[in-house]
């Protein structure tokens, strides 16, 4: 089985059961910035290979987020792009921001738009999986020795905490402050849990949780409930507790001790970046952000990389990867997701790479590697 394929079990209560008849999917598209739209492009054309054959009928319509949309109509999620990601079965994303869009003092950024569309349409977890490909292993900047068994998923809570906590400024010179408020209440907490430890059977049974509770209150909170949810609904989960400084070292001295890891927003942000070096490159990483009804919105866990954008060298497979989670969790595709997740795994394994995982090798294009993989897939 492929290891991407507990995550369908987990929700599968969500989503419509696996089918076997042809499907009719509206996908919106939100390209975004940087190498947003390069990416977007390959996994499209990967998800119309799946669809022709497959059988299946993918409507696509792409939106402005981000940057491009606060240059082109003032606002980094125009209400028109909210309105078709309401409509849509599922939302694949590229990515937003950059250096233009980095001032201080403007009005608005576009990572603003990507958490309104989260707020939005209530995605309140986000499921980043760390995989390991063994063809990938000494891109790692770690040692095989360590990283070697690594398969760890995080559910990290994405519509709450301090990123949605109130936020202010106020008085001059010495005395200017600013402030932002960590709130998480006991709904909050329970249906993430709830999530993961679901997540948890159906894989290593085991869950880790990752908080302050020995310095922050709404860590306290979220350590009581938690503790409540498992030991109530999930007595055969084998569970313990992790404060967020231990973890962070942790993950770099003994990654592959863990299974699946809850933790909160901003907590969730910087594990998983840091996790997601354990691979080798974070050009390899898909995540999946789910409400409890409502389309999910798919997207590499990368981010712009406006450095190279429009070079035609960016990494595809985290978009291919994320579009592979997308036909899994939003319609109910496993066996066209796994025919991705398996054409993904070969052409690593006929040695093709692009420039973030070719360690000084050969290296291909976006263009070519979305081929590939195109290639690859065609039965
Ligand atoms: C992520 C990103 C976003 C976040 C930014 C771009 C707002 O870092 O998805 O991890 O902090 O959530
Ligand atoms: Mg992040």
């Amino acid at each position: 089985m492929n290891r991407l394929g507990y995550i369908s079990v987990l929700i599968s209560h969500f989503f419509t059961p696996a089918t076997n008849t042809p499907l009719k999917a509206n996908i919106v598209l939100l390209p975004g910035d940087g190498i947003g739209p390069e990416i977007v492009t390959q996994a499209q054309r990967v998800l119309e290979t799946v669809a022709k054959s497959f059988g299946h009928q993918f409507e696509f319509s792409s939106h402005m987020i981000g940057g491009i949309a606060i240059d082109t109509c003032g606002d980094p999620l125009p209400q028109e792009t909210i309105d078709a990601c309401r409509d849509a079965d599922a939302i694949l994303l590229g990515a937003v921001g950059g250096p233009k869009w980095d001032d201080p003092s403007a009005k608005t950024r576009p990572e603003v738009g990507l958490l309104k569309i989260r707020k939005e349409l209530g995605l309140f977890a986000n499921l980043r999986p760390i995989r390991l490909f063994d063809e990938l292993l000494d891109a790692s900047p770690l040692r095989r020795d360590i990283i070697e068994g690594t398969d760890i998923l995080f559910l990290r809570e994405l519509t709450g905490g301090i990123y949605f906590g109130e936020s202010g400024t106020g008085g001059n010179g010495q005395e200017e402050s600013a402030y932002q408020s960590m709130v998480y209440s006991v709904g909050e907490v329970e249906r993430i849990v709830r999530l993961a430890a679901k997540a948890a059977q159906g894989r290593g049974n085991r869950l880790t949780s990752v908080d302050k509770a020995n310095v922050l209150e709404p860590s306290r909170l979220w350590r009581r409930v938690a503790a409540k949810v498992m030991q109530e609904e999930f007595p055969d989960v084998q569970y313990d507790v992790v404060l967020v400084d231990a973890m962070a070292m942790h993950l770099i001295n003994r990654p592959s001790d863990f299974d699946v890891v809850v933790t909160g927003n901003m907590f969730g942000d910087i594990l998983t970046d840091e996790a997601s070096m354990l691979p080798g490159s974070l050009g390899m990483l898909p995540s999946a952000s789910l409400g409890s009804d409502g389309p999910g919105l798919y997207e590499p866990i990368h981010g712009s990389a406006p450095d190279i954008a429009g070079q035609e060298i960016a990494n595809p497979l985290a978009t291919i990867l994320a579009s592979a989670m997308l036909l899994r969790h939003s319609l109910g595709l496993e066996s066209e997701a796994t025919s991705i997740e398996s054409a993904v795994q070969a052409v690593l394994s006929d040695g093709l790479r692009t420039h973030d995982i070719a360690r000084g090798g050969e290296a291909i294009g976006t263009n070519s590697m979305g081929s590939a993989v195109v290639d690859r897939l065609t039965v």
